[in-house]
């Protein structure tokens, strides 16, 4: 089985035991599979059959250059939400055409730097920035590409801090002004639409918001190309959820058959933006037990080395991750609230939890930590970001050393 798993008692990524990794890495530390990273971007792919069509990682979720580089070399191309991503991926090697630039909040200093580099396209997300994009390749005699991000006003039942889609969300141009952009985009010379965009959310784990945004997408793309506009591709976004908790998450080729069956008649390729889905099972954060102590008469708190600061989601989204573990001791499961060591009482990376008997010292794993975990890391309580390491073929590397004090100092006067 690629990734992680139990062969004896102990839990390895790809054959590697982690417990060896943490002796020489210490903890915290991310710590991925290669392999796991490319057979889910693989399957993706292969999901989309002959249809044609472009995965575009999407870099928020995880953009360690050792990581990206990995999609790069099996065919990956980027979605990039600041311009510092889109640097990020032109310094891996990805070409302006690999890169779609999507983001609510693009400053004239990015759009500048992204109009020169004619991307494969700047997704607008209002008619105010559509015309900011239109005075600055104006002003550099240029024509820009553009999609524009439209809001179907459909809710993708996720979290609400990551559903994008209904209307009084931030994001995108509602769909009746998108239809009324379309008239006015002949005359605008300096713009050229190549696409319709949508991403109604993330960690989505049905199928319907997505078949039903689709099916939205596709009804504009029919208006605008029998208004004559000469479409390139239709870009349904990210936003595929994994399995946190073991419950029933959409296949990749569901998803896929599900995108194409509702944008085929557009007869256009289809663009799709996942991060999640392709990273989020394909790394686990790695911590140790620093403390145990009684909670209530049946708990105990394990208070652990990686916490709000390496790992958001629980404390931001109430989030699940499954915690297990490195090597299960003998002995009937007991409760614990799995704490970090920020002095916050949120952080709280798993509550209520059923594990084996913990011994202070014990390496704990979190699992499907691979998205939105280092990128949203940070240096709260002043605490170094965490190693991260790449497991490939039977051995590991570190891909991104811990960070230090004096890293840290660099910055300030
Ligand atoms: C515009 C856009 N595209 C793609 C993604 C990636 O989403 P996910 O990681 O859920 O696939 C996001 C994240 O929310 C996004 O905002």
């Amino acid at each position: 089985m690629t990734g992680f798993s139990r062969t004896t008692q102990e839990l390895d990524c790809d054959g590697v035991p982690l417990s060896a990794i943490a002796r020489a890495v210490g903890t915290p530390a991310y710590v991925y599979s290669a392999a796991l990273l490319r057979e889910r971007y693989r399957e993706l792919d292969d999901a989309f059959g002959e249809y044609p069509h472009a995965i575009h990682y999407a870099f928020k979720a995880n953009s360690t250059r050792a990581l990206v580089n990995e999609l790069r070399a099996i065919g990956s191309s980027v979605d990039a939400v600041s311009i510092w991503e889109v640097e990020l991926a032109r310094s891996v090697g990805f070409e302006g055409r690999q890169i779609v630039f999507d983001g609510v909040g693009k400053s004239d200093a990015e759009l500048d730097v992204a109009v020169a580099l004619d991307l494969e396209a700047i997704n607008v997300e209002s008619t105010g920035e559509l015309a900011r994009v239109e005075a600055i390749a104006t002003r550099s005699g240029r024509v820009a590409r553009v999609a524009i991000r439209v809001n179907p006003d459909i809710d993708a039942k996720s979290h609400p801090h990551i559903s994008t889609g209904r209307r009084i969300n931030k994001f995108g141009i509602p769909v009746d002004e998108a239809r009324a952009l379309l008239t006015t985009l002949p005359a605008r010379r300096a713009l050229h639409l190549v696409a319709f965009h949508m991403h109604v959310g993330s960690q989505i784990t049905s199928l319907d918001p997505i078949r039903r945004a689709a099916a939205s997408l596709a009804t504009l793309v029919h208006e605008a190309q029998r208004a004559g506009i000469a479409l390139e591709y239709v870009d349904a976004g990210g936003g595929l959820g994994i399995s946190y908790d073991g419950g029933p998450v959409p296949s990749f080729r569901d998803y896929a058959s599900t995108l194409v069956e509702e944008l085929r008649t557009t007869r256009l390729p289809i663009v799709v933006e996942p991060g999640r889905s392709i990273i989020g099972p394909a790394g686990v954060l790695l911590a140790r037990v620093i403390d145990l102590k009684p909670r209530t008469s049946s708990s105990e708190f394990a208070i652990i080395d990686a916490g709000m600061s390496e790992l958001l989601r629980p404390a931001l989204y109430d989030a699940f991750h499954q915690i297990e573990p490195v090597i299960s001791r003998d002995g009937g499961p007991r409760q614990y609230e799995l704490v970090g060591p920020i002095c916050e009482s949120g952080d709280v990376v798993g509550r209520d939890r059923m594990l084996p008997p913990l011994a202070v010292g014990d390496l704990v794993v979190i699992r499907d930590a691979g998205g939105y975990g280092s990128v949203m890391a940070s240096n709260y309580n002043r605490r170094p970001l965490p190693a991260e390491v790449l497991v490939e073929s039977g051995t590991w590397r570190v891909i991104r050393r811990r960070q230090t004090l004096s890293d840290m100092l660099a910055l300030e006067t």
